[in-house]
Formats: C-alpha cells, structure tokens, sequence
C-alpha cells in the first residue's frame, strides 16, 4: 500500500474488546489540518469512539492542530534509559531487613492483582474520565496478571516478613538487539517509602546484566515524580518525551 493510499489510523482490537467501545490509533505523531480532517473521517468511517495520538512535543503546529481539533492531552510520556552495568549484587541494599526480592509465583498473583489496581492512578487512562475507574483498574490487574504468566521474561517481587508480596517489577528483553524494557513497577501504598521500589528495580537491572541486555528503557509519565525521581537516582536519563491526546467522538 502506497503511503498516500495508506490509512491514517489503525483500529486497537485488543483496546477495543477490552474497554468495550470502538478505540484507534494514530499512526503518525505529526498533525496537519488536512489529515486531521482524513482522520475524522477515517474515524467516521470505522464508528470510531476514542482515538490514540502520541505526540511529538516539539512541533506547535501539532499541538495547535490537536487542540484546535478535539484532541485532550491526558498524559506525557516519558521514557529514560541508562547503559547496563555489570551485576553487583547490589539489590538487597536498601531493603528493609525483613523484606526480601524475590521471583514472582504464580500464587502471588491474587496480591499482585490487588496491588496494580490501586498504584497506576497517574497512568493516561485514570487521567481521562471518559474510561470507568473500575474497568481501569481491572486494566493493571490483567496486565500484570499477563506478565506473570509469560509476557515478561521476569517478574521480581519485594515480599514481607510473612513472603507476603508487597511490589513488583516486569523485565522485557528486546531480541535480537538485547534491549532491555522495564515493565510495569508499582509499591503497596502502605510499602512505600522504605526502599523497596528502588530495590525492585536494582534487582531488574542486575538481572538485565546477566542477560547481557544492551541497555535498559522505561517509561513513566510526566506528572509521576515520585517514579522519575526513583529511576534517576538509580542513573537513568530522560531519552524522549512525547504527549498522549485522546479524542473522543459521537
Ligand atoms: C514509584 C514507586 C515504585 C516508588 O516505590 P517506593 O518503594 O516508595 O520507592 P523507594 O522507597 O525505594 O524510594 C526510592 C526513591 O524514589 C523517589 N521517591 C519515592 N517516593 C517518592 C515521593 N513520594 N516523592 C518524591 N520522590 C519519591 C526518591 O528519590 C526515593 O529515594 P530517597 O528515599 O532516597 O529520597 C511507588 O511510589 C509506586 O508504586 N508508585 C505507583 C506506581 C508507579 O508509579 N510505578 C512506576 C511508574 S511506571
């Protein structure tokens, strides 16, 4: 298909059949008033009830074509990333004496699933009301359900004194170029602040060097300061920024 001829936008089956209404993408992070209009149509077209855009930050015409046009900016994505450093077995640093990381179990997952959906609550979806809370919710438990169960090559989990999980972290190995790809991390709210987000993710990175991983990406938003400020105590440089819009029709 020529890139004239070639749609604009794509429809997200899995979005779709998950939140129940018809839900697209942009393809393109740029935006014109021409194919913001062959968006609208293409959407028109496809009974289209919210469409994705992913911005780039640096183009005003973008921005200005988006807002002019009914997209709402719900989120900014950032993404950070640092090389890999060889294994220190550093990860028991900063816990708390009765905590321990270890591998996720699958009978962890009920407790997993209870603590993904409360943490996320800065995440695009939560920011835009137009996505039920509940079903939102239920949008973190099934991911992280899904990384236990084979998504993600491992799953780590800080566990209390009674084995109890508390957080986790999911890490993703990009072949063939060993990239690594740090998955979903979230904390109890009641386990915060004690070290153990930051000894989840040191756990991540010593198992990304015993892979050989390249390098190690995540990605977190705009307004997370608390996970940005983990990630860059740990080495981690922002490496791209780019702005969710949602726009909704009918
Ligand atoms: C981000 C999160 C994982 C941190 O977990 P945590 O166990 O509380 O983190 P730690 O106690 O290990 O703190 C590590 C560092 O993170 C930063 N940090 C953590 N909580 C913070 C807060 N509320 N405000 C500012 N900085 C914070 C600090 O730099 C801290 O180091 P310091 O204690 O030396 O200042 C946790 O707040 C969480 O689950 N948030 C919701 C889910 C999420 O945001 N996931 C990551 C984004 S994809």
């Amino acid at each position: 298909m020529s890139a004239q001829t070639e749609a604009p936008c794509e429809l997200l089956p899995w979005d779709t059949d998950f939140f129940g209404c018809r839900i697209g993408r942009v393809r393109t992070d740029m935006l014109a008033n021409e194919l913001a209009l062959k968006i609208d149509e293409w959407s028109r077209d496809n009974h289209i009830q919210c469409l994705y855009f992913l911005a780039r930050p640096d183009d005003p015409a973008t921005i200005r074509t988006a807002e002019a046009h009914g997209f709402g900016l719900v989120d900014v994505r950032l993404t950070l990333d640092r090389k890999v450093r060889p294994a220190q077995g550093a990860t028991c640093r900063q816990l708390p004496p009765d905590a321990v990381i270890r591998p996720a179990r699958l009978e962890d997952l009920p407790r997993l699933q209870g603590i993904a959906r409360t943490a996320h609550g800065d995440a695009r979806f939560f920011n835009d009301a137009h996505f039920p809370r509940p079903r939102v919710e239920e949008f973190y438990s099934v991911w992280i359900t899904v990384e236990c169960e084979g998504r993600a090559q491992k799953v780590f989990v800080a566990a209390g004194p009674a084995g109890q999980p508390l957080g986790y972290v999911s890490c993703h190995l990009e072949s063939p170029q060993s990239k690594g790809q740090i998955g979903l991390v979230g904390v109890a709210h009641e386990a915060r602040g004690k070290g153990l987000g930051s000894s989840l993710v040191l756990a991540a990175l010593d198992w990304f060097a015993a892979q050989r991983a390249k390098g190690i990406a995540v990605v977190t938003q705009g307004r997370n300061v608390a996970a940005q400020r983990l990630y860059q105590s740990l080495g981690f440089l922002t490496a791209d920024l780019r702005l969710w819009y949602h726009k909704w029709y009918g």
